[in-house]
């Protein structure tokens, strides 16, 4: 049996006096490429930052690695080895491409120098652009860099929140790519509504519907399962 690298146990977040997450509960293997998919508010972006400490848990425990982390600060969980791609990516439009990795960088030490040479060449358009403004990059090229700026950490666990918002098919096929590059060194928590992504890169599918998880299994049942799709993820054959 495989190793369950994060557990989400009944965590209930509130942002003001709204209650957004209402029990989620969910596992992410060590070995496996975890989704979290569900409509428009479901609260996916929220466990993301509840797990990141961004968001308080007001109930609930988040083990990872066999620790409780559910009240540690997010830079301390950013040092136990979690990474985190935000929906917004969280880049500097300011900055050179340079610039925003040197600041996202923890550590300066041999290691982390390896993994930046390893990450420039799994996106070589960074280091084609390095002294560019990241307010120039393309869309695919901007979810690039706020990869880029993750994993160039020692990461065992990564989040990332729908990396293909707003991006052509084409960008997409090459995040499909750089994930599962991704996933043979770091275990892998996505969020994302593009099914087709989605499905080329998760093995296990957890459905968020109205802060509570509704539905999980192998992505394989749920691309089987058409009425599953279009019930919670608003999929049809039709639309397609
Ligand atoms: N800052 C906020 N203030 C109030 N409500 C929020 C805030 N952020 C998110 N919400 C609400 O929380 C719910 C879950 O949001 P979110 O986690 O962003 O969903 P998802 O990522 O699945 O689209 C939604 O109903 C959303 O309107
Ligand atoms: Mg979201």
């Amino acid at each position: 049996m495989s190793e369950v690298i994060l557990k989400s146990d009944a965590i209930h977040t509130f942002i003001g006096q709204h209650h957004i997450l209402q029990g989620v509960s969910f596992e992410a293997k060590a070995d496996a490429v975890t989704v979290l998919i569900g409509r428009n508010g479901a609260g996916k972006s929220s466990t993301l930052k509840t797990i990141m400490g961004l968001l308080p848990a007001s109930k609930g425990k988040i083990v990872y690695k066999g620790e409780e982390i559910q009240d540690k600060k997010p830079y301390a969980i950013a040092r136990m080895g979690i990474g985190f791609v935000p929906e917004h990516m969280g880049i500097f439009t300011d900055l050179t491409v340079e610039e925003n990795m040197q600041v996202a960088m923890l550590k300066e030490d041999n290691e982390t120098a390896e993994r930046l040479d390893g990450t420039l060449e799994m996106f070589a358009d960074l280091k084609k652009f390095w002294k560019a403004k990241a307010g120039t990059l393309s869309g695919g090229q901007k979810q690039m860099l706020a990869i880029a700026r993750a994993i160039v950490n020692d990461t065992s666990l990564l989040l990332i929140d729908e990396p293909t918002k707003g991006l052509a098919p084409i960008i997409i096929n090459a995040l499909i790519e750089a994930i599962n590059q991704i996933k043979k060194h770091s275990v892998v928590i996505l969020v994302e509504q593009n099914f087709y992504m989605a499905s080329s890169v998760g093995d296990d599918f957890y459905i968020l519907d109205d802060g509570k998880v509704v539905q999980n299994g192998l992505m394989q049942e749920l691309v089987q399962n058409e009425e599953m799709q279009s019930k919670y993820l608003g999929i049809s054959k039709a639309a397609d």
